[in-house]
């Protein structure tokens, strides 16, 4: 994979290649992450400094608290992305930024910051979408290539992607309402788990079981998700035991069941209609044990199964380096500002 970008000064032609590195920054939400990875696929440094502390006790993310948090936390991340990959900035070939969608005060702090080291070192810099990013986590330590169907399941998002190669990505699909993630941490939220609470479902979850409690599937367009009915189905189930004996292990077991089928079955259908054999997986719930129990049964059908290492699936910069090195559909402009939702 070869590609040509160009230096913001002196207007250079710079190659990117399988040697080359890219040293990325994100910050769209509660993550303050910067990166170095080399021709998109190997992780050189990955840092990520975390504000969950912080916004647990509010029970969610409050953006100018966030975006206060990261402009605490950018030049320390800089600084040890470069140490733990002992290079220096003159070592690398381009900088990468998240540019959205996210929270645009945070957006800001990070994209500004990679802007800044690519015009302090005359590099080129690239924008990327931060969705595209989730995706290119299945680029990291493998050698998957497009065209592939990905099911993107995050805090804010919830698509089927038809990825045709590296320059042109279809939504095929996506959520009408709620995201899954989103799902997650309210219905955990009910039950009285601290934020984020997905993942602390997910652990209930695999405690109990399953076919305790039958919660509804929407019916909405073929390739389309709706949540929802469902949390307010899991709300009524929760509160029809009057706060007594709550069976939390079964409710999250069940709930999980009811979305990891839901998923899957319209992933396999995704399938189908386009005729792929490659299916990833991508986004914080791309973490979720059922949902990639389930996905990669996918396996005995003959198909190629891929999901991003933990690391890779929550927020991280790996992913947005590795996106600017694959896909076409970035934003090379120093002058790309930040977006907060998708066009
Ligand atoms: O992709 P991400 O880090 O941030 C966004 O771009 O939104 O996703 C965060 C979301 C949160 O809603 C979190 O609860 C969920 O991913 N999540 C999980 C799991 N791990 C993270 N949801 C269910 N099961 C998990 N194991
Ligand atoms: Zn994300």
């Amino acid at each position: 994979m070869n590609k040509t970008k160009k230096t913001l000064f002196t207007d250079t032609p710079v190659e990117l290649n399988d040697n080359s590195y890219i040293f990325a920054i994100e910050s769209s939400c509660d993550e303050t992450a910067g990166a170095i990875v080399q021709g998109g696929r190997k992780v050189i440094s990955n840092v990520v400094a975390s504000q969950i502390k912080t916004h647990e006790k509010f029970g969610g993310v409050i953006p100018e608290i966030a975006a206060r948090e990261h402009l605490e936390a950018i030049n320390v991340v800089i600084d040890k992305t470069f140490k733990e990959a002992n290079l220096k900035p003159e070592d690398i070939d381009a900088f990468a930024g998240t540019v959205g969608p996210g929270l645009v005060g945070c957006l800001l702090v990070g994209l500004n910051a990679a802007k800044t080291l690519a015009l302090v070192h005359d590099k080129p810099f690239i924008g990327v979408n931060h969705l595209d990013a989730h995706v290119s986590a299945n680029f990291i330590d493998t050698d998957i290539k497009p065209p592939f169907i990905a099911l993107l399941v995050s805090g804010g998002h919830t698509q089927i992607l038809d990825v045709k190669s590296y320059s042109e990505t279809q939504i095929i699909g996506e959520t009408l309402d709620d995201a899954v993630g989103e799902t997650y941490d309210k219905v955990a939220r009910l039950i009285g788990l601290p934020y984020p609470g997905g993942p602390k479902l997910d652990k209930m979850a695999q405690k109990g079981n399953p076919h305790a409690f039958k919660l509804p599937e929407a019916k909405v367009g073929e390739f389309d998700f709706s949540f929802s009915g469902l949390k307010t189905a899991a709300s009524r189930l929760v509160k029809s035991f009057n706060g007594k004996d709550i069976p939390v292990e079964d409710v999250c077991a069940s709930f999980q069941e009811c979305i990891s089928e839901t998923l899957i079955k319209k992933v396999k259908h995704a399938l189908e209609v386009k005729g792929y054999k490659q299916v990833v997986i991508a986004g914080g719930v791309a973490a979720n044990s059922e949902i990639r129990r389930k996905i990669f049964e996918l396996e005995k059908e003959g198909y190629r199964v891929n999901a991003p290492q933990m690391k890779y699936c929550t927020d991280n910069a790996a992913m947005v380096a590795s996106s600017a090195f694959f896909f076409d559909n970035t934003f090379d402009d120093i002058d790309v500002e930040v977006f907060s939702r998708v066009k």
